[in-house]
């Protein structure tokens, strides 16, 4: 079978499409129970999280908001800069809710630290962060996620929102990617 432009990049399948609607379920639900009656303030981190972001709200079956803010770490490639940059704020006063981070990915977790310092000096109700996928074994900074729903090798990954120079975001899974094929 030939292969689609969009799969040139696809080293192998990490974790498919039901694995992730899996898990997403049970985070859903687990979040649903734990903050039922409160206001949730759900807080993605683009650009990365937008594909995690709209399946994982959709899991949560109490009332939520949801708000977006852009932080970069990565320019291109595979390499980190080690800088983050907050290049889009929240507009949502969130004193007011109970803030949930959701993060693609926790790599060397600088980006992640820098974001929960940032948003605790706005004194929210409570502060937690649910992240897609954990690679524990890059962390350079102390940082672990409140919940994680995939541990993961020394991998750089595609696909589901990870993109690599902001391409194969659209793929409907999570890949290794092919570094011979970029
Ligand atoms: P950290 O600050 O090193 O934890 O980096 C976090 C950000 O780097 C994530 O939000 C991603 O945007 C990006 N990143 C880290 N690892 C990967 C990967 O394997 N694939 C794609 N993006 C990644
Ligand atoms: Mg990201």
């Amino acid at each position: 079978m030939m292969k689609g432009e969009l799969e040139n990049g696809v080293k192998r399948v990490l974790i498919t499409k039901e694995e992730i609607d899996q898990k997403i379920k049970e985070a859903g639900k687990k979040i649903s129970e734990s903050y039922d009656g409160r206001p949730i303030l759900l807080v993605s981190i683009l650009k990365g999280a937008f594909v995690f972001m709209a399946d994982l709200c959709r899991a949560i079956d109490v009332p939520c908001e949801i708000g977006f803010m852009c932080a970069k770490s990565y320019y291109s490639g595979t390499v980190s800069s080690g800088i983050v940059q907050i290049t889009m704020d929240l507009e949502q006063d969130i004193s007011k809710y109970h803030v949930i981070i959701v993060e693609d990915i926790v790599d060397t977790g600088r980006t992640l630290n820098d974001v929960v310092k940032l948003l605790k000096e706005r004194n929210p109700i409570s502060l937690k962060v649910v992240t897609l996928l954990d690679k524990p074994s890059r962390r350079i900074v102390d940082f672990n996620p409140d919940m994680s729903l995939f541990t993961i090798d020394d991998l750089f990954v595609i696909g589901y929102g990870l993109d690599c120079a902001e391409k194969y975001r659209n793929l409907p899974y999570i890949a290794e990617y092919n570094t011979e094929n970029a």
